[in-house]
């Protein structure tokens, strides 16, 4: 079974997507993370990387990239959400995702992916779509909690106003814009606890998989 959540920044799509895979023993891709190391590689190799960077971090990433520390701050996601731009970084990423969903490791039966276009171009099969999503105020709140126990500063105008600029900038890209499939369900999770997320997300599970 393979389920695709995606939505925009901080909407709770990681948490969400760890709980489904643990309750469902399923295995988990955060999407994001190869978007995110992608933009690591480069911004290490130069200060201000141009689109051929960015497209030559995507093609040499290694297996540890996507665990290295840094990934989360707010320079680096900015910097991931200009790469994703990039045909030709989507297209490096591409491969290595789908064939997780195909075969996904540990000999699982399955997997959860994470991201923007999982519904729409990564796995257009997938059994279980569900988009993700949140007031822009409500994410920036829960991201500004996020980056604080991580110990990075985080001051919500700020925070709020990056959430903004990278929702803008993952839904105007002409390729594999941040959109809901059409057969995805919606799931707002503004005003819902990550229990509630987690028991609506298995419901949709429930009756996908019936159906
Ligand atoms: O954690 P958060 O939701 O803030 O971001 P993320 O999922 O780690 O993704 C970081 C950036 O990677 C996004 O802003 C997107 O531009 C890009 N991304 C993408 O284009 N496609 C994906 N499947 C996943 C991430």
């Amino acid at each position: 079974m393979i389920i695709a959540l995606d939505g925009p920044a901080a909407a709770g799509k990681g948490t969400l997507a760890k709980r489904l895979a643990a309750a469902l023993d399923l295995a988990h891709l955060d999407s994001g993370l190869l978007y995110r190391a992608t933009a690591a590689v480069a911004l290490e190799r130069t200060v201000a990387p141009g689109d051929a960077e960015f497209i030559d971090a995507s093609g040499s990433l290694q297996p540890g990239d996507s665990a290295r520390n840094g990934l989360h701050s707010n320079a680096v996601a900015t910097a991931a959400s200009k790469a994703a731009a990039l045909p030709e970084v989507r297209a490096a990423l591409l491969a290595f995702q789908q064939n997780f969903a195909r075969t996904p490791p540990g000999g699982k039966a399955g997997a959860v992916l994470d991201g923007r276009d999982i519904g729409t171009v990564v796995c257009p099969d997938a059994a279980v779509k569900i988009f993700v999503t949140a007031s822009a105020e409500v994410r920036a709140k829960r991201r500004c909690l996020e980056l604080q126990e991580r110990g990075e500063d985080a001051i919500y105008q700020r925070v709020l106003q990056h959430v903004r600029e990278r929702d803008r900038s993952d839904e105007t890209r002409p390729v594999a814009p941040l959109k809901p499939a059409s057969d995805a369900v919606l799931l707002d999770t503004s005003a819902l606890t990550p229990d509630e997320v987690f028991e609506k997300a298995m419901a949709i599970v429930r009756s996908r998989s019936a159906g």
